[in-house]
């Protein structure tokens, strides 16, 4: 049987080449678990694989994708049922395994969860390993003993897929949010999506070389990286705790011990893809639960096609234009 899918081919130049084609169901790799995808969405990783980032995905032809959101076409597992509605977020999926950019992959049981009720398959994907990036980090913040009588908590590149997740939840869960973004425009959907205060990415981008500033914050969850994450702990209240989940700045941290042995601050760090599976289903269960944002979700998400994913959306992503969520109706 053919279906539909992006393929990434390198060519023998060494360019890629990305199309949208058709592949046999054969080729799939080995799994338990065959998946009709509905539903996928776009992250940063997907947009270096599809641009033939070897640090992402070693091999070529490739299909991107690192969440999908489906029916189970075949189970070859106890736990899992034919036609039952599933969602997966990382693993290695779209990295080095067949991805979301497909109407079929084939998966292990173990990637996969049960579709939160909660949530529609397209909100599912709304949310993605971004909202369970943004998630994780504020379970961990909480595992440490963040509290929102604390303080405000900070979240740069606030426009972003993890920042305006991360934005909504901490919200949700109560905390004042400080939303930094690079973007003049911004300020309506942030605060449409919970942000308390809007500030420029000066605000966290401290240039002295003092080793702690004014504590202005009580908490952040960061996707930047460099001097901005510096600056995160060198600002932070005592007893906060800064998240590090990504690099769009940096991925290099110069820092002292500072706010560490002095503030009692924390550092803590969000790999989602690799996240135990218990975990993360244990955050879905918060995201249905105390921290729904469902009502957030038609401002973040952006539904796309295949080729519009294709023609426009992979390269917006890489130049840092997209805002909010791109969601792929497959
Ligand atoms: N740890 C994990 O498990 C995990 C999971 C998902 C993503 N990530 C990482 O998290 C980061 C964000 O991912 P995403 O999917 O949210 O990407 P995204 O949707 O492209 O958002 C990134 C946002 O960062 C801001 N930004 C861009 N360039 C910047 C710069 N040079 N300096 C400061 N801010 C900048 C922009 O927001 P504003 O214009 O609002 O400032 C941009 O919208 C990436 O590094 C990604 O690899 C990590």
């Amino acid at each position: 049987m053919l279906f539909k899918t992006i393929r990434v081919s390198e060519t023998a130049e060494g360019k890629f080449d990305r199309t949208i084609g058709q592949m046999n169901i054969e080729a799939l790799p080995p799994g338990e678990l065959l998946v009709r995808v509905h539903y996928s969405s776009l992250n940063y990783k997907d947009a270096l694989s599809a641009s033939g980032n070897k640090g992402v995905t070693r091999n070529y032809p490739h299909t991107p994708g690192i969440d999908a959101a489906g029916v189970i076409a075949l189970s070859r597992n106890e736990n899992f049922a034919a036609d039952e509605e599933i969602i997966v977020t990382g693993f290695d999926l779209g990295m080095n395994t067949h991805g979301g950019f497909s109407e079929y992959i084939r998966i292990p049981a173990a990637w996969a969860l049960p579709k939160p009720d909660a949530y529609t398959l397209s909100e599912c994907m709304t949310i993605g390993t971004a909202g369970l990036t943004a998630a994780l980090a504020l379970y961990k913040m909480e595992l440490l003993g963040q509290t929102p009588a604390m303080g405000p908590v900070v979240v740069t590149g606030a426009t972003g897929g993890v920042g305006s997740l991360a934005v909504a939840i901490l919200a949700k869960a109560g905390y004042k949010v400080i939303a930094v973004t690079g973007k003049e425009n911004a300020g309506e959907y942030l605060e449409h999506l919970g942000a308390a205060h809007i500030e420029s990415r000066d605000f966290v981008n401290d240039l002295s070389n003092k080793s702690l500033i004014r504590p202005q914050w009580a908490g952040a969850i960061d996707t930047v990286g460099g001097n901005t994450l510096n600056t995160l702990l060198k600002g932070c209240m005592a007893e906060g705790c800064v998240v590090s989940t990504g690099l769009v700045g940096s991925p290099l941290l110069n820092t002292t011990v500072y706010p560490f042995i002095i503030n009692g601050v924390s550092l803590a760090g969000v790999g989602s893809a690799e996240t135990p599976i218990a975990l993360k289903k244990k955050v879905w269960e918060k995201l249905a639960g105390d921290w729904n944002i469902r009502n957030k979700l038609a401002a973040i998400g952006k539904e796309v096609s295949l080729e519009e994913l294709n023609n426009h959306y992979i390269d917006a992503i890489l130049q840092g234009k997209i805002m909010g969520r791109i969601v792929v109706k497959i």
